[in-house]
């Protein structure tokens, strides 16, 4: 082992899905059951750096400057066990991560927070590896982190060409690649968030997989998926915004109903989300470019135009139990940003 404390610092983008990542077909390999469509976005940045040092005793975990819990820690350690294992090292590493968001409520991060800790860990021991792989790594961490490695429009492969799981892979078909499209410079994102001391919703992880076991709408909705992602690539690739909107907000609405439909029940939403929703609506009935997406949590991102965006955000600011807008524009790739080595 060469004696050297080696940092590096990344950041990455988090992103929203337009066609939903909901349910796994291997949980120790974190393969998803079907693809999924997402965008990056500019306004929701996560800055991680990695000290690999000979001097820890254990790995270290600080998240927004305070000490990670248990359940964190242990997270991060199985990752950066990974890369450890490919970096043929044992050094315990320092994680330092910040969450640069317009909020610090409720608005999942793990997406640009593990893609910021793959690139910033990987350099830090010392590998070099593509940005498919780096995606592969990623999804490791979080379903949705391998999308975060790109910026703009973004498509997850599920790496199986059978919806039922039956050809199972070893992960390396399971990563994310950027999708063109004319809409990319175009589209804006209005984040809305539901505060209001709702109870804490349930994890993304543990939530799609009881969705998986116990929903009867769960098949319909791994049916559903690849009907959507053809349809979101295609409108993704002439432009067609509406189209894309109506496909988002349809699959946003289907993986609720497959969550709400399970036993015992898991619903993310509360009044203000509906409330927003039916806001949504009333713009579009207004004639306004405006699609609405939910993810694991009560708040309402809905999907417009640069020339809209203000109009949209505006709406939503009117709504109550809504405490904060945003906009946000299509973020790039996950980046690093330093690295250096000294002797310990
Ligand atoms: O990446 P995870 O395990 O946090 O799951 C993400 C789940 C959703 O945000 C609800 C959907 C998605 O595709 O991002």
């Amino acid at each position: 082992m060469v004696w050297v404390v080696s940092t590096s610092i990344a950041r990455a983008c988090a992103n929203i899905a337009l066609v939903k990542y909901w349910g796994k077909r291997d949980a120790q390999l974190n393969l998803p059951a079907a693809g999924s469509l997402s965008l990056t976005l500019d306004a929701l940045v996560t800055t991680t750096q990695v000290t690999f040092d000979p001097g820890l005793i254990g790995d270290e975990l600080v998240l927004d400057g305070v000490a990670a819990k248990p359940a964190e820690l242990a997270r991060t350690r199985e990752f950066l066990d990974l890369v450890r294992a490919a970096a043929q090292i044992r050094t315990h590493a320092r994680v330092v991560s910040k969450n640069e968001f317009p909020t610090a409520s409720g608005l999942a991060s793990s997406a640009s927070g593990y893609a910021a800790l793959a690139v910033a860990a990987v350099a830090a021991a010392g590998q070099v590896m593509s940005a498919r792989q780096l995606s592969i790594l990623a999804r490791r961490g979080s379903g949705s982190a391998a999308r975060s490695v790109f910026g703009g429009f973004v498509r997850m492969h599920a790496g199986i060409s059978d919806v039922s799981g039956a050809d199972r892979d070893d992960g390396t078909g399971a990563f994310a690649e950027p999708i063109g499209s004319p809409l990319t410079a175009r589209v804006r994102m209005v984040i809305a968030i539901v505060g209001g001391g709702a109870p804490k919703s349930h994890g993304s992880r543990d939530a799609m997989d009881h969705t998986a076991a116990t929903s009867p709408l769960y098949r319909a909705w791994l049916e559903l998926v690849p009907r959507d992602l053809a349809a979101a690539e295609a409108a993704l690739a002439t432009g067609d915004l509406e189209q894309l909107g109506a496909i988002t907000e349809g699959n946003a609405l289907a993986m609720h109903a497959s969550a709400i439909a399970a036993r015992p029940a898991v619903i993310y939403w509360q009044p203000a989300t509906l409330a927003a929703l039916a806001e949504v609506r009333a713009l579009r009935a207004a004639g306004h470019a405006a699609w609405a997406t939910m993810d694991a949590g009560p708040h309402v991102k809905v999907l417009t135009t640069t020339g809209e965006a203000a109009t949209v955000a505006a709406a939503l600011r009117s709504v109550p139990g809504v405490t904060d807008v945003s906009i946000a524009a299509a973020g790039g790739p996950a980046a690093l940003l330093g690295a250096e080595s000294r002797p310990s």
